[in-house]
């Protein structure tokens, strides 16, 4: 659909930018923090673990001015469970609390919206010992952080998010290094736990602070048949659901999405569901949705017992499914240089469904790209290539809104840089550059990116800044 003209962007348009706390802060066992799933991983090869990220840490103060010399409306950041719970539950851990009690009073006297994620891929290694998300009673361990969490800050953060990536962790938990277990019905059984704990912390929170929104945060994209076969269009929508309806079906309707749920009865693998769970999923009720856009996926039909292709036995193990879709490539679309599709059009259309579907507000709490950024011999990262990735999925929102869809905020990966999942610090996503690399901590020194810049005109402005 074309129009004729493209609404402006709301003048209370959250324009922010995301980071999470193992990826950013550092200081892993400072402060009485407990580790982390992620602080015990070991780092895939030729690349950085966790223990001192971007230092942000000790860098908060500097690194929250400079945010707000952005003129950031919004921060969305993660609480790190293990530095505010060291054993994940029982004494809490007083410095800990203090760090984010200044990190946010820090972005409130520059006036910058707190969206904080209460999980981002971090268990409390206590807990992990205990089973982590396989052991029921993490859904009461969850609750409680919940309290504490909203006890401490609920006076001042007004949006929260429940847990980040949730689908992500579920199908690629190896990728993530949150996966303890091969076995789907163990992996779904884990899924289960999750919903009830973010349903319960929904729950809490609506009781406890009257003002505060609080929404899931999956990593939401559509997906496209590979061609025109009646098959192909089974196959994108057996691997939607899998992928997005199964969990914003729980959180927002609290109902199990009934393909997939017929998908994991085929497999043997459907979760144990307790008397009670489906009233509490019911009750656990989300504000807005936010979540997660880098790529859109295309899949194929495959019939049972096919051979699995090679580079997705290696990518993504437990995920392939003959009988059910199979990925494909999509030469429609460029790629970034760590091999993501880019898809701005991909970006409305998955907006524009999600609004239709749940006839929720949205926010979009990640997407960027990841570069090999690097200071050239002025001091200046020309990130162009940022820039451009930008300003085409920025458009797509003010398509998105011209369509109708209720857009309320946009808090882009990443707000400065710091290390990715898997592929260390060299994958480069922020607005502001780190001076380390993954073996090198060189200086830590902060330098703006052209895209900061940039960035900040259109904020500034309001609306995407002309190209020059
Ligand atoms: C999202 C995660 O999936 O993608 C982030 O929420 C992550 O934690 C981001 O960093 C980019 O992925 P990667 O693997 O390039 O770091």
């Amino acid at each position: 659909m074309y129009h004729k003209e493209l609404k402006s962007f709301p003048t209370n348009f959250l324009w922010g930018a995301s980071t999470s706390a193992y990826q950013i802060e550092g200081a892993w066992n400072e402060d009485g923090k407990g580790p982390s799933t992620q602080d015990m991983l070991v780092a895939p090869e030729n690349t950085t673990d966790f223990k001192i990220a971007s230092d942000h840490y000790h860098h908060m103060e500097e690194d929250v001015k400079l945010l707000a010399g952005m003129g950031l409306k919004a921060y969305r950041f993660s609480i790190s469970w293990s530095r505010i719970l060291p054993q994940g539950r029982g004494e809490v851990n007083e410095k800990g609390l203090d760090f984010y009690n200044r990190l946010i009073n820090e972005l409130i006297k520059y006036k910058i919206e707190p969206i904080v994620t209460m999980f981002h891929f971090d268990l409390p290694w206590a807990l992990a010992q205990e089973g982590g998300w396989s052991n029921r009673s993490i859904i009461e361990d969850f609750k409680n952080y919940a309290k504490v969490l909203f006890e401490n800050y609920g006076d001042r953060v007004k949006y929260w998010l429940t847990i980040n990536e949730q689908n992500n962790m579920i199908l690629y938990g190896d990728l993530l290094g949150t996966a303890t277990t091969n076995s789907l019905q163990e992996r779904y059984q884990q899924n289960h736990h999750m919903l009830l704990s973010q349903a319960e912390a929904m729950i809490l929170c609506h009781k406890m602070l009257l003002n505060a929104k609080i929404g899931p945060a999956p990593n939401i994209a559509n997906v496209y048949p590979s061609s025109s076969k009646p098959e192909d269009m089974v196959a994108a929508e057996n691997w939607t659901a899998l992928r997005n309806w199964l969990y914003l079906d729980a959180s927002v309707r609290g109902i199990y999405n009934p393909t997939i749920w017929s998908y994991l009865k085929d497999r043997d693998a459907l979760p144990r569901v307790e008397e009670g769970d489906m009233e509490t999923l019911k009750a656990g009720n989300p504000d807005f949705i936010a979540f997660n856009y880098y790529k859109s996926t295309t899949v194929s039909a495959v019939g049972p017992g096919a051979p699995l292709k090679r580079d997705e036995i290696e990518k993504a193990k437990i995920i392939t499914d003959p009988g059910f879709y199979q990925l494909e490539d999509n030469p429609n679309l460029e790629k970034t240089p760590f091999g993501w599709f880019i898809d701005p059009i991909g970006f409305r259309t998955t907006m524009r469904e999600l609004y239709d579907r749940y006839h929720l507000p949205l926010i979009i709490t990640e997407n960027g790209i990841g570069l090999y950024d690097e200071v050239d011999e002025d001091g200046n990262v020309n990130d162009d290539a940022r820039i451009l990735y930008y300003q085409q999925h920025i458009k797509q929102i003010q398509e998105a809104l011209t369509d109708g869809v209720e857009v309320f905020g946009y808090t882009p990966w990443s707000a400065i840089d710091l290390v990715s999942t898997r592929e260390g610090i060299r994958k480069r996503y922020g607005f502001i550059y780190v001076n380390r690399e993954d073996f090198d901590l060189l200086d830590m020194k902060r330098i703006p990116k052209k895209s900061y810049y940039w960035y900040k005109e259109l904020i500034a402005q309001n609306k995407i800044p002309k190209s020059k």
